[in-house]
């Protein structure tokens, strides 16, 4: 598919890899939506790197936790572009815990990862889901983790609810084809970005130790991978791991 004068939403544009992807959507000639939950300043930014490239740019409010905002955020994108090719489900949410640490990991902690990272990704899919299909060649592409391969990353929410989105990649490409492709990128440690931030340091540690290439992931490679997944015509329910090469990564 030709990304060019095609509509994307990326979902959590205001985050280090969701601005890296929509400036890539956008330098391959999509217009695009951003969505955001609180850091305005941020979302703007992401907006005028849209226009700036020289496409239309547009942040939206979503809280994806809240199925009325996922309802009014869709109406919304669709009353201003008129219409979408491309979702990128990529806004997420974690928090450090150790895995042995269970205690830690309460009930609302692991509603909060995983409404955030698994039901919202598939209510957005519902949302779009007739719109995606009406021009028979949607794209759906959904940023899981290495975290969802392998049990790692920040807790074991986290892991669980990246796990489940590589699973429901394969459902919903099941359940959308051949109207609509749907793909997944797994990052491992994306260096510099607000989500490693909030990682245990030795997770990050032994993240960058285990790399066979010696560097960790970059938000530039995913959001490359991402415009790959919008072009490819015949590929659906695949799952690609950015992450330096780490061996747990192969499969
Ligand atoms: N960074 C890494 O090392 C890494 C590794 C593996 C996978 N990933 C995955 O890559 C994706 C992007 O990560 P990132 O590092 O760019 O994260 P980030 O900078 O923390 O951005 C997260 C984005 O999600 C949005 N968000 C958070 N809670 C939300 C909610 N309830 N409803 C709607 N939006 C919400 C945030 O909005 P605000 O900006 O308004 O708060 C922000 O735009 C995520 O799916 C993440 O799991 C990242």
């Amino acid at each position: 598919m030709d990304v060019s004068g095609k509509v994307a939403l990326v979902t959590g544009g205001s985050g280090d890899i969701g601005r890296a992807i929509a400036e890539a959507l956008a330098a391959a000639g999509a217009d695009v939506a951003i969505s955001y939950v609180g850091n305005v300043p941020r979302a703007d930014a992401a907006v005028e790197a849209v226009r700036r490239i020289g496409r239309q740019g547009h942040a939206f409010l979503l809280d994806q936790r809240d199925p009325a905002s996922i309802e009014r955020c869709a109406g919304a994108v669709l009353a201003r572009f008129g219409r979408l090719d491309i979702l990128v489900n990529n806004a997420a949410w974690n928090i450090g815990i150790p895995f042995r640490d269970l205690d830690t990991l309460t009930a609302d902690i692991w509603d909060r990862v995983l409404e955030t990272n698994l039901r919202g990704p598939f209510l957005l899919c519902r949302a779009f889901a007739a719109e995606l299909r009406r021009h028979g060649a949607g794209r759906i592409v959904n940023i899981a983790s290495l975290a969802g391969l392998a049990p790692s990353g920040s807790s074991i929410a986290y892991a669980a609810s990246k796990s489940a989105l590589i699973h429901l990649t394969h459902c919903l490409a099941v359940a959308l084809a051949p109207d609509v492709s749907v793909n997944c990128i797994a990052p491992g440690l994306v260096e510099g970005t607000r989500m490693a931030e909030r990682l245990p340091e030795e997770v990050k540690q032994t993240a960058r130790t285990q790399t066979v290439l010696g560097r960790t992931g970059s938000a530039a490679d995913i959001a490359r991978l991402a415009v790959a997944w919008c072009q490819a015509d015949s590929v659906t329910g695949q799952t690609v791991v950015v992450d330096g090469g780490s061996p747990v990564g192969m499969r």
